[in-house]
């Protein structure tokens, strides 16, 4: 998509402001082309090309399969349908986590070849090395917290985080950690909501709920479900404001109707 000079852009510092002036950050995933077009063209502020793809775009149970070249085709396609919200491109698995230099690496390889502002890492104290590598080299870092969907076989379950106080402060002090090391932005994901708050309240950057209550500084939907594209996934936290998986049936069972019947096409719709 070309450069449109009247659309004032989304940046890092636009959500920093909104954190100050208690605007809150509409975030939603995207994954290609044509989604990120109408999320950009609806007033989305941030774009999060998120690893949730290898689940509701692959099909897989976890988010551990999806590669860095997967992740950069979809970033690079959501890009091309981006004219003025921020585009954050989760690091997936494999990709950070062994030493700093190949995170490094991973997060110049998604900035090149994509043109996405910025990248998420999940994590706490375990990354905090790579993160300040990847802030050092110019590159905008959203930290992650809380249920951290990476280490699912760490944890075993998609249960509430953080409900105990070891690891609410461990959170508590994760959340300082990566503010510290220069992070823009931190995702909270599925912790109680009191805790949610008293670390929005504790940092200057702002902090994206998922599943985390209404007192963060913004909040995040993975698209497929607040769109009902995907309707097994009903948590307790998620509003679904449409439900694509029905109404799209629907047409198509009307579409094979009308070929079956010869409705399809009429003479208006042929040459
Ligand atoms: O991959 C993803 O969609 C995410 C969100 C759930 C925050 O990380």
């Amino acid at each position: 998509m070309s450069v449109n000079k009247e659309v004032k852009r989304v940046t890092t510092n636009t959500l920093q402001k909104m954190k100050a002036a208690g605007e809150k950050i509409s975030m939603l995933t995207a994954y290609d082309f044509s989604f990120a077009r109408i999320i950009d063209g609806a007033g989305i502020d941030v774009i999060l090309v998120g690893d949730s793809a290898s689940n509701v775009i692959a099909g897989h149970e976890t988010t551990l399969p999806i590669t860095l070249d997967q992740m950069i085709y979809h970033a690079s396609s959501v890009i091309r349908g981006v004219e003025r919200c921020l585009v954050v491109v989760d690091l997936p698995f494999g990709s950070y986590q062994s030493n700093s230099d190949i995170a490094l690496a991973s997060a110049i390889r998604i900035m090149k070849e994509t043109g996405a502002h910025s990248v998420k890492m999940e994590g706490g104290a375990e990354v905090i090395d790579s993160i300040r590598k990847i802030v050092s080299a110019g590159i905008p870092v959203m930290g992650h917290l809380g249920l951290i969907p990476q280490s699912i076989y760490k944890f075993g379950t998609y249960a509430v985080r953080a409900k105990e106080e070891v690891e609410a402060d461990k959170l508590k002090k994760d959340a300082q950690l990566l503010q510290d090391a220069g992070c823009f932005a931190i995702v909270l994901e599925k912790i109680p909501a009191g805790l949610a708050k008293e670390v929005s309240l504790s940092l200057t950057i702002p902090t994206i709920g998922i599943g985390a209550g209404g007192d963060c500084d913004g909040q995040v939907l993975v698209m497929h479900d607040m769109l009902g594209i995907n309707t097994e996934f009903k948590p307790r936290f998620l509003r679904q404001y449409l439900n694509v998986y029905d109404q799209a049936t629907l047409a198509v069972q009307q579409y094979v109707k009308d070929v079956k019947s010869k409705d399809f096409p009429n003479e208006s719709e042929q040459y």
